[in-house]
């Protein structure tokens, strides 16, 4: 798989996920734009690519602003005078009992996880149309598929993702961009390790679930990205992806 020569917004590629999987894609030659809403975490992954021989701008961005999102795609296309391949990814969730939140607390993760979406496909969508080309990839979550207690409002918001992809999906095919959509159980990011190791004995728990018997890492997370980033994907669009180990079974 090699991403010569293509354009690569990955949004909150800061940390995470999203870090691991510029670096996969810069490897293989993408020409990769870090965005994060955290400006020095994306300097220091831009400059570590570029430092590895790789091509890496960084931009400062907050996903839940479609003005910012829009000035994202646009120094990615100043910089490269494309973009081919758009990760929305940014993304966290409030861990809360519903009931113990109040109405001013569910924006957060409505705007984090569903508007971010929507602002990065709008702002990419038009160029991508009219080249007749381009990949969407979606961040999404298991718990929006199945939901996930004390994360109430993030099932929603990533449940949002799963249809609006599926109508994007069927608005822009007949251009030949291609929007999918991958959903994580857990996967082990710097911030998830720190969460495992606060609460002993939890990740042996929540492994008796998974009958992989193990939790995700980052390469697991990183290889779904860049199949459905790629040219291997032809003829898949509007399809629900879950990197889950078996965990979740359902449609
Ligand atoms: N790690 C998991 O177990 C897991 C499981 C299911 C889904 N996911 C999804 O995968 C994606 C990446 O998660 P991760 O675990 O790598 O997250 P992470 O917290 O490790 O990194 C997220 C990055 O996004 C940035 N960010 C936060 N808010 C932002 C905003 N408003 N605009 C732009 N950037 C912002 C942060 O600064 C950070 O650098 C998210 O969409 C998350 O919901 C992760």
């Amino acid at each position: 798989m090699d991403f010569n020569g293509l354009s690569i917004v990955i949004t909150g590629s800061g940390a995470g996920i999203g870090k691991f999987a510029a670096r996969e894609m810069a490897d293989r030659g993408g020409l990769i734009t870090i965005s994060d809403v955290d400006p020095e975490r994306a300097q220091i992954v831009a400059g570590e690519i570029n430092d590895g021989g790789g091509k890496a701008i960084a931009v400062e961005g907050d996903v839940r602003e479609y003005d910012q999102v829009k000035a994202i795609i646009d120094r990615a296309i100043d910089e490269y005078g494309k973009v081919d391949v758009l990760v929305n990814n940014a993304g966290t969730g409030t861990i809360k009992l519903f009931m113990d939140t109040v109405p001013e607390e569910w924006r957060f993760d409505i705007d984090l996880c569903l508007y971010g979406v929507m602002n990065g496909c709008h702002a990419v969508l038009p160029q991508m149309v009219e080249r007749g080309s381009g990949r969407i990839v979606n961040i999404c979550s298991d718990a929006g598929r199945v939901g996930e207690p004390t994360l109430a409002m993030y099932s929603a918001a990533k449940a949002g993702v799963v249809g609006f992809t599926k109508a994007i999906a069927k608005e822009v095919a007949r251009f030949n961009v291609l929007v999918n959509c991958v959903c994580f159980s857990t996967i082990r990011t710097e911030m998830m390790e720190g969460l495992l190791a606060s609460v002993p004995g939890m990740e042996e728990k929540m492994v008796k679930r998974y009958p992989m018997k193990r939790i995700g890492e980052m390469h697991d997370a990183a290889n779904a990205i860049m199949m459905l980033s790629s040219g291997y994907v032809t003829f898949i669009t509007g399809q629900v992806l879950s990197v889950n180990g078996g965990y979740a079974m359902v449609d």
